[in-house]
């Protein structure tokens, strides 16, 4: 996730830009840049770091006249943060620049096609790619609009990008392809911007720019086009009636719920470049040169733990390598763990600084066992000291409770377990087109759902938020996600919570049960829902009000029933987990608690 913002008017551009990327900051922070074009030239400043780095830079240099600019903020995707990778990426004519929020996913058959004709590379990124397919196209199209659609139709992913020519430095071109970008209507200026914060102090006129369609603005008017044949769009631009802070949480409450909505897109993010759009095959570069393990032992905390005990069934199931998952905090004092010949480790983190997982994950180091890093943030410790780094591209997460994080580990370890079950010839090539194929309907299952998820949540919120212990029961691949569903009940509304195996209930923790301690029960349609049942009527034997998390037509006598879409086990979890991380976002707002910042926690844990 990055944030792009163009402008162009009769103010000087680019403080309006850097401003505008100030308040798009919280989509990327790793580094940054600007462009313009005056005299025949496109200037561009780009620094590593936070925006001050690159002010520093810009207040260093004289003041720029022009009217017309473009910015953008990093959230590394392809290549390190560094200089060379910051956006705006110009052609290798310096004619054209270009921001880009998003990834293409055939850039490197684009760049090879390139390089073919003579383009060189200076950067790593997809962008430089497509700017100088862009340049290219340009030498056969009429004009820049048609070389600029020319080049968006080959290029196949998900984008947001602004484009600026030398030759018309007085006019923006952006478009869109499933990554945000909307328009903003001034007077007398216009802008482009990942999200409308960018330019609220100055429109609240805006434009939503919907997939496959582009813009070019001047001062004074823009025309919309459709991508597919360059025919015009009308749409009437909207009055947005935000103020700043609404607009940064995008119209949400709270971070917390901004971030759960966006786990359809977080998803469709994580299997873009490496979930082919059709057939059976995973494209993991990361781990094509490593041999398949052994045997995994996964570390991690918090959140990312549970991810890594849910991931075991997949890999293990999938892929067939027997895993131990263990608490970083633990495993980095016990004595002498034995690793085999053969044997890998994986370190699960969102933020890649937390202390406990980096010094196991240098203990390991330590010891000859291959590393390998499942993390979101480019250029975190964890990211650069592990051997081989799979990067989950959820983007920034503000909340401290960890939410779309866990999704998008989820579905890197499914696709992981996928690319290793292949490698092992544990899973058919039927099965694993049939995997894809779901986790391929993830996305518009859950945004058709989530709406619905949520006024569930709200009203069953409303319903327990007076109790003051909670039990969350779960089997098999269902045990992390009551873990997880207790760790969000607890460090956000402050309620006793305990995950429980389900079946471990009978060796002790019943005796806890009674009518004001109710319970969360996983009983979703799979092997084991026969089991679970028996444990819930246990547990209501007791007078133990329940809530069941089901599916339709599950046959469940409990107080609360709330059915979610059916999807087959495990995948059924990328539905269970919004569930889960909804009712503790209801208990803890209708309580009237912190959501994004609960008390005593930190978003990284860079202590021991
Ligand atoms: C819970 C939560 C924490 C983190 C844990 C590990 O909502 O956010 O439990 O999951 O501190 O953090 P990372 O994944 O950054 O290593």
């Amino acid at each position: 996730m990055c944030g792009i913002i163009g402008y162009v008017g009769h103010r000087p551009a680019v403080p309006v830009v850097v401003e505008g990327l100030e308040r798009l900051e919280y989509r990327g922070y790793d580094s940054a840049g600007v462009a313009w074009a005056l005299r025949g030239r496109i200037h561009v400043t780009r620094a590593k770091g936070k925006l001050a780095a690159l002010k520093e830079k810009l207040a260093a240099s004289p003041a720029v006249t022009a009217t017309c600019a473009m910015g953008h903020t990093r959230w590394a995707t392809h290549g390190v943060p560094a200089e060379r990778n910051a956006h705006p990426h110009l052609s290798n004519d310096r004619s054209l620049a270009l921001v880009h929020n998003g990834i293409i996913e055939n850039y490197q058959e684009l760049k090879a096609e390139l390089s073919a004709r003579g383009y060189v590379f200076h950067s790593e990124t997809d962008t430089e790619v497509l700017v100088n397919l862009i340049a290219e196209r340009r030498k056969s199209e009429p004009d820049l609009l048609h070389a600029f659609a020319r080049a968006l139709r080959e290029a196949h992913g998900a984008y947001a990008v602004c484009l600026l020519d030398c030759a018309e430095p007085d006019t923006l071109y952006a478009a869109r392809m499933s990554a945000p970008l909307i328009f903003g209507l001034g007077t007398g200026e216009n802008f482009v911007a990942s999200d409308i914060p960018a330019f609220l102090p100055y429109t609240r006129r805006v434009l939503f720019l919907e997939d496959g369609e582009i813009v070019r603005a001047t001062a004074s008017g823009h025309a919309l086009f459709r991508l597919a044949d360059l025919s015009p769009v009308g749409r009437e631009p909207q009055t947005i009636q935000w103020d700043m802070q609404a607009a940064q949480k995008d119209g949400y409450r709270h971070f917390m719920l901004k971030e759960i909505f966006e786990q359809p897109r977080v998803i469709t993010d994580g299997l873009a470049g490496r979930a082919a759009p059709a057939g059976d095959g995973v494209l993991l570069p990361e781990l094509a040169h490593l041999p398949v393990p052994a045997r995994l032992h996964v570390v991690a905390c918090g959140t990312s733990y549970h991810a890594g005990l849910w991931g075991r069934h997949l890999l293990e199931s999938w892929a067939g390598i027997p895993v131990q998952v263990e608490i970083a905090s633990e495993f980095r004092y016990r004595e002498s763990p034995r690793f085999g010949e053969g044997d890998m480790a994986l370190v699960i983190s969102q933020s890649g600084e937390t202390a406990d997982t980096l010094a196991a994950l240098r203990l390991m180091k330590e010891r000859g066992m291959p590393v390998l890093g499942l993390c979101n943030v480019v250029g975190s410790s964890i990211a650069r000291e592990a051997q081989a780094v799979l990067f989950t591209q959820a983007g920034p997460e503000i909340s401290v409770a960890s939410t779309k994080a866990m999704c998008s580990q989820m579905l890197t370890l499914a696709l992981m377990a996928l690319h290793w079950g292949e490698r092992t010839d544990t899973l058919e090539p039927a099965r694993r087109r049939e995997l894809l194929e779901l986790l391929r309907s993830l996305p518009a299952l859950l945004d058709d759902n989530l709406p619905e998820m949520h006024a569930t949540a709200r009203e069953l919120a409303r319903k327990y938020a007076q109790a003051r212990n909670f039990f969350y029961l779960g089997r098999g691949h269902c045990f992390p996600l009551a873990l997880e569903g207790a760790l969000k009940l607890k460090e956000l509304s402050y309620i006793h919570a305990e995950g429980y195996a389900a079946g471990e209930m009978k060796h002790g923790p019943i005796a806890l049960v009674d009518p004001s301690f109710p319970t969360f029960a996983l009983a979703l349609d799979d092997a084991l829902f026969p089991k679970v049942k028996s444990n819930i009527e246990e547990v209501q034997a007791r007078q133990g009000k329940v809530i069941a998390l089901t599916n339709p037509g599950m046959e469940l006598g409990t107080d609360d029933v709330w059915r979610i879409p059916r999807l087959p086990a495990p995948l059924s979890a990328f539905a269970a987990l919004p569930a889960l991380q909804l009712f503790s976002y209801e208990v803890a707002d209708y309580l009237g608690k912190d959501v994004d910042q609960p008390r005593n926690l930190a978003k990284s844990v860079t202590v021991e």
